[in-house]
């Protein structure tokens, strides 16, 4: 495991109220984005990717367009934003790992070395069932430039994000990488919770039964979660019962990375 563990001396106040040791540093501060992307991102667009875009561009462009997006744990990708832009009037970035965001701004301010999209973007636009406009891959990534808004380096665990500023959230393999365990991980989904406005929606791709995940030679911590845990935060945090869409997927080729199943949720906040 990379990453110095660091404690924090001080407390912080959970959303029950209650003082606790604040997180340890996360171990996802020091990991590659650069190993990260040529681990997962440099090839063909990968079955678990068909899926999860496919469910969200389903699901963002039936019900959008939606106005504030956030993006939890984005690490230096982009495909989802690519994904959002046609239906998002602006997206904020978020992740703990300020090298993964200079990979993004990178991309967005047209830098050389930047990353290369495009094959995400061509297998979006050869998709959109919804919009007509941004044909091509290099339209649909101009209009994603001018929809990223912000990229800030936060940990989500410290309880410092917006109240109800967003109506659409997006996180996808982040929030179980915060966490250890299933119980800290329920308040982390409350804590995402409190950043959608009611009426808002998520859209989340959640590991299921990973306890570690590797990236290059580095293993990192995972909450082993199950579909049915990710099914009840979403009740308990007050999604519409009927607007609520889980679909377990098999992705055997990642057993060698520590896992080999994953979740695309959908939801709506009722208000
Ligand atoms: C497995 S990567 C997923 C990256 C990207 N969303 C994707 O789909 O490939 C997990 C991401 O969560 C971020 N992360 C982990 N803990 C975090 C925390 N406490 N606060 C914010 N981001 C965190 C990591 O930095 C990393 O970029």
């Amino acid at each position: 495991m990379s990453g110095g563990m660091l404690n924090h001396q001080s407390s912080m106040r959970n959303l029950e109220g209650c003082d606790e040791p604040a997180p340890a540093t996360s171990p996802w501060t020091s990991y590659s984005p650069q190993s990260y992307l040529a681990t997962f991102y440099s090839g063909q667009v990968e079955p678990d990717e068909q899926i999860a875009l496919h469910h969200q561009i389903e699901f963002m462009g039936r019900l959008g367009p939606w106005n504030n997006a956030v993006e939890v744990g984005c690490g230096p990708t982009l495909q989802r934003a690519i994904a959002a832009a046609p239906y998002v009037s602006n997206i904020d970035l978020i992740d703990v790992n300020s090298e993964a965001l200079d990979c993004i701004l990178r991309w967005r301010d047209l830098k050389s070395n930047a990353h290369d999209w495009s094959r995400f973007s061509d297998f979006l636009v050869g998709r959109e069932p919804y919009t007509a406009e941004f044909k091509t891959a290099a339209e649909r990534e101009q209009l994603t430039r001018t929809k990223i808004r912000s990229a800030v380096a936060t940990d989500i665990r410290l309880g410092e994000l917006a109240s109800n500023r967003y109506d659409f959230l997006l996180s996808a393999y982040c929030l179980e990488c915060c966490y250890t365990d299933v119980a800290t991980w329920r308040l982390g989904v409350k804590n995402l919770f409190s950043m959608i406005r009611p009426g808002g929606a998520l859209f989340l791709v959640s590991l299921i039964g990973c306890q570690s995940c590797r990236i290059a030679d580095d293993w990192y911590p995972c909450c082993a979660l199950s579909t049915s845990d990710v099914k009840t935060a979403l009740l308990q945090n007050g999604c519409a019962p009927n607007s609520i869409r889980t679909e377990e997927h098999e992705s055997s080729a990642y057993a060698p990375f520590g896992w080999s199943r994953f979740v695309t949720a959908s939801a709506i906040v009722s208000i």
